[in-house]
């Protein structure tokens, strides 16, 4: 099944031979239907962890103003806990690595009460986030609201959720996950076959008409530069937290860990036959310290070089139903409010760096379970600035938040995503990026870290208390 995928060729039947698949739903109806007994059950399947025996985890649908409750039930032998990615929850419902269980429930209740988007679930336990993730324990969790039910997007079939992660499968079609010292400290765990939606390469039966793709990186360490094999243009609607304030037309972008972007395609125009192949689209990594950068480069360890070109899937257009149809976006998508920097109240500097005892560190520490590094003011808004000195990307994430990118140095310039709410900004070597963060989440411990999960679970993580 899975081996015969090794042998890239150009004849795309070759590379792309199995359907696309999606997870099984665990909407709002259900979560109210079964309230007290609804278990997400972490299983040994194929040698690999999975949720409810799916690879993604279920997809959570629901409603802002709704209350999502759900017990956590540790079956897996190892310390764990979930945390709910760009979702703003208070602090014992976040998943902190402090709240691990290893065995039992942890139940969550929590409203929700922020913008729809893409947001997602994983694991978070301290040293072994990684490897949970790796072995399949992530899933979507998908907010809806009023403001976006009103544009009428593409819903139903015609609406996507997209995983894309990459793994390593031995002889006998199971993911293992085994990194090197280099993998661990270095670069992270790089694939070296590409899923989506847990299928290898797959394709997709589209019409002739509008998509919405919601593409979440759910990848331990790879970084993937979206685009068109033929370099058609696509619009990007959404980000991290919800929808753009206007839309952003583009032919590529690069989507790191723990990213979200939410994507309109028009199968009906600029594809011509019946073929639409997702590509990883050539980009460069900064070197920043050239000895450093050329040998995290060497120590990859299999599969596609971090920022070479690889196939994600193909979407198969079928021509013969003869209607096409397409659509009229609005110029407007959103109403946002973000801070200005008149209204920070501080700056403050977070430091990424790279040292051969520690590995990489925040502000030249490793985390440490309730050492509070940051702590800022209930209400305040603060501007961040993430200065990477090392020689590897960092995809920065912060819990309890959504940002605003301000600006990046270098020419990368910011990211079509990055005109809109944020969780989690790629901070390439070399760079120094801004963003703005109002604190408005409820007091208690958060964390915040690099979202390449070799780097977090080797201690890039500090935690950020609101007082
Ligand atoms: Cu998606 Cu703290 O992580
Ligand atoms: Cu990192």
């Amino acid at each position: 099944f899975i081996t015969s995928c090794m042998n890239f060729s150009t004849d795309t039947s070759d590379i792309y031979r199995y359907p696309l698949r999606f997870p099984d739903p665990l909407d709002s109806d259900q979560l109210r239907a079964s309230r007290d007994d609804l278990t997400i059950a972490e299983q040994y399947t194929l040698d690999s962890l999975q949720f409810n025996g799916s690879l993604p985890g279920p997809t959570v649908r629901i409603k802002r103003g709704e209350r999502f409750q759900v017990q956590f039930q540790n079956d897996i032998g190892q310390e764990s806990i979930i945390h709910w990615h760009g979702m703003i929850v208070p602090p014992d419902m976040d998943g902190h690595p402090k709240d691990v269980i290893s065995e039992g429930i942890y139940s969550y209740d929590f409203a929700i009460n922020q913008r729809a988007g893409t947001y997602w679930y994983h694991p978070h336990p301290h040293k072994i986030t990684g490897p949970q993730v790796y072995r399949g324990l992530a899933g979507f969790f998908i907010v809806t609201d009023e403001e976006e039910q009103a544009l009428n997007l593409p819903s139903g079939d015609y609406e996507l959720p997209l995983v894309i992660q990459d793994r390593k499968i031995d002889d006998a079609g199971n993911i293992y996950y085994d990194p090197s010292m280099p993998e661990r400290m270095m670069t992270g765990y790089l694939g070296e076959h590409i899923l989506v939606n847990g299928i290898p390469n797959p394709y997709h039966e589209v019409q002739p008409r509008p998509y919405r793709l919601r593409l979440l990186n759910g990848s331990n360490a790879r970084i993937y530069n979206i685009a068109f094999r033929n370099e058609q243009s696509f619009t990007v609607i959404g980000s991290d937290g919800g929808l753009l304030p206007q839309p952003v037309e583009t032919k590529e972008l690069l989507l790191a860990p723990g990213e979200r972007a939410d994507l309109l395609v028009d199968f009906s125009n600029g594809f011509s036959g019946s073929s639409a192949e997702l590509i990883s689209k050539e980009f460069s990594v900064p070197s920043n310290g050239g000895m450093m950068g050329n040998m995290s480069q060497m120590m990859g360890g299999g599969g596609p070089e971090q920022g070479s070109e690889f196939p994600l899937m193909e979407f198969r257009i079928d021509n013969t139903s003869g209607t096409s149809s397409s659509m009229n976006l609005p110029q407007q998508l959103s109403e946002v409010n973000f801070p200005t920097e008149d209204d920070a109240v501080r700056t403050r500097r977070i430091e990424l760096n790279m040292e051969m005892m520690t590995g990489h560190t925040i502000n030249g520490r490793l985390f440490e379970m309730l050492r509070v590094d940051e702590e800022v003011t209930q209400g305040d808004s603060e501007i961040w600035e993430f200065v990477n000195n090392s020689a590897v990307p960092h995809p920065m994430h912060i819990h309890a938040v959504q940002f605003k990118v301000l600006s990046r140095s270098g020419n990368r310039g910011l990211h079509p995503t990055e005109t809109g709410w944020k969780d989690t900004t790629l901070v390439m070597p070399g760079e120094r990026v801004r963003i703005i963060i109002q604190f408005d989440a409820p007091k208690g411990l958060y964390v915040f870290h690099c979202h390449n999960l070799e780097h977090e679970d080797a201690g890039m993580m500090a935690n950020l208390e609101i007082t």
